[in-house]
């Protein structure tokens, strides 16, 4: 019920100011659009960590988070499904973590909103007991979600038994 939930927050998030502002310029040429201050996306180098997003393709804030990723060097491979609960069911998102996308790197997962700084921090301790992070719901504030009135917010990790800890706090 909870993946139902966040599946369909993501849905109506899409069609609000926060998400729906940006997802409107899809079909526009990045470079026209870009704002002057904005920093270009960095091409990420061919050694750069893949991250393979599933997610919805009616949710804008998910093609948000994938061009952050990409701002912070990673590259990124994005697929559009309607399964993405089923990604979740196979990489162990536990029930109460889970968000709208989930992104595969380097043998984690990462659910949700989550920084790509907390994702390099993740590959670079790479602990063992770790079977990914996760920004539980949809925070505003977080990569991707932001927008008026920002929220602290955990990026959790959890477990291959589904328990979650706090790994940082923003
Ligand atoms: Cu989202
Ligand atoms: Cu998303």
């Amino acid at each position: 019920m909870i993946s139902f939930r966040a599946a369909l927050g993501c849905a109506l998030i899409a069609t609000a100011a926060a998400c729906g502002g940006t997802s409107g310029n899809d079909t526009a040429p990045k470079d026209a659009q870009a704002p002057a201050a904005a920093p270009a996306s960095t091409p990420a180098s061919a050694d750069a960590p893949l991250v393979v997003v599933y997610k919805d393709p009616s949710c804008g804030c998910c093609k948000q988070w994938v061009e952050h990723m990409r701002q912070n060097g990673f590259r990124v491979e994005a697929h559009d499904t309607s399964g993405v609960d089923g990604i979740k069911d196979g990489t162990g998102v536990p029930a109460g973590a889970r968000s709208c996308h989930t992104g595969l790197v380097g043998g984690y997962a990462i659910e949700g909103h989550v920084p790509a700084e907390a994702v390099r921090r993740l590959l670079r301790e790479h602990p063992a007991d770790v079977a990914g992070l996760a920004v539980p719901g949809m925070v505003t504030g977080s990569p991707g979600m932001e927008g008026p009135n920002p929220q602290h917010y955990d990026v959790v990790a959890f477990t291959k038994d589904g328990r979650t800890s706090v790994y940082e706090k923003y």
